[in-house]
């Protein structure tokens, strides 16, 4: 089963996503007191953008993805970069109790879900991840923003003006970074019988028009990509939108919500 971040998707997807500043990196240590012996899980990991920094902070992470293009991208990057501490797994939210029976209950310091809450059944990850948090320990949901095409922002309207006309159709997908997917986690959480703690980072850096047109390109289905051609065409429509400009400023919003069982 995969969620469709296959082939050329999973490469615009390493190539071109943020990653995650180390204030966010500090909220998640500080809240489950995180450490070099502590061992961490980051499903839904993606090509690694959380699951690398993550593992610079505690004594392993283990990535787990559903889709094996995106693994092998992580897999890559963390060679690349020496990073020696984590592992990758070929799963998804449901195999929760058996990552559980493999690393032993009550060991993880802390579940990371990274823009990929929105996949999973929440009720249920957050139950069958009780067993595996060691005392302390919790889940922490992560949302990067909302995608490049849902900002309050001039270049941002350009691009989903490029996007919908490329597409045939109105844009309208938030990927739940509007007010709807929070109040699901939350409220999840505490069914679950966590405690729900919320905090954001707010940042600004350049966004170039090569690493928003990959970002758009990383969030279609395979497909749907355009022919190179097509990409082509829709970069150079882009950089016409913005009146030639390479580079802009994105006000970036990182939202942490850190669920500790009660
Ligand atoms: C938008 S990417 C997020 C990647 C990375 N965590 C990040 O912060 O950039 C979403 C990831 O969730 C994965 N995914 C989709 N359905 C999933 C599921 N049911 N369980 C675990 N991961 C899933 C996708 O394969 C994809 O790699």
């Amino acid at each position: 089963m995969t969620a469709g971040f296959s082939g050329a998707v999973a490469t615009y997807y390493a190539r071109h996503r943020r990653g995650y500043p180390p204030e966010v990196l500090d909220a998640v240590a500080g809240a489950f007191g995180l450490d070099s012996g502590d061992r961490v899980v980051d499903l839904g990991c993606g090509t690694g953008q959380l699951t690398l920094p993550l593992a610079a902070r505690v004594g392993a992470a283990v990535g787990v993805d559903p889709e094996p293009d995106m693994l092998a991208l992580a897999r890559r990057a963390a060679l690349d970069a020496g990073v020696t501490n984590t592992g990758w797994l070929l799963g998804a939210d449901g195999d929760l109790p058996t990552l559980g029976r493999l690393l032993g209950e009550g060991t993880v310091g802390a579940l990371t879900v990274a823009v990929a809450i929105h996949f999973m059944d929440r009720d249920t990850l957050f139950r069958s991840a009780r067993p595996l948090l060691r005392p302390g320990g919790g889940v922490a949901v992560i949302t990067n923003g909302a995608p490049l095409w849902a900002q309050d922002a001039e270049w941002s309207r350009a691009l989903r003006r490029c996007l919908e006309r490329l597409l045939g159709q109105p844009v309208t997908a938030t990927c739940q970074t509007d007010e709807a997917g929070p109040r699901r986690t939350r409220d999840a959480f505490v069914v679950a019988g966590y405690r729900c703690v919320e905090s954001s980072v707010r940042y600004e850096a350049p966004l170039t028009v090569d690493d928003m047109v990959g970002g758009v390109f990383s969030a279609m289905s395979p497909d749907r990509l355009p022919s190179p051609q097509g990409r082509a065409e829709f970069a150079a429509e882009v950089r016409a939108a913005l009146g030639g400009r390479e580079t802009v400023t994105e006000r970036v919003r990182v939202w942490l919500q850190l669920g500790l069982p009660a």
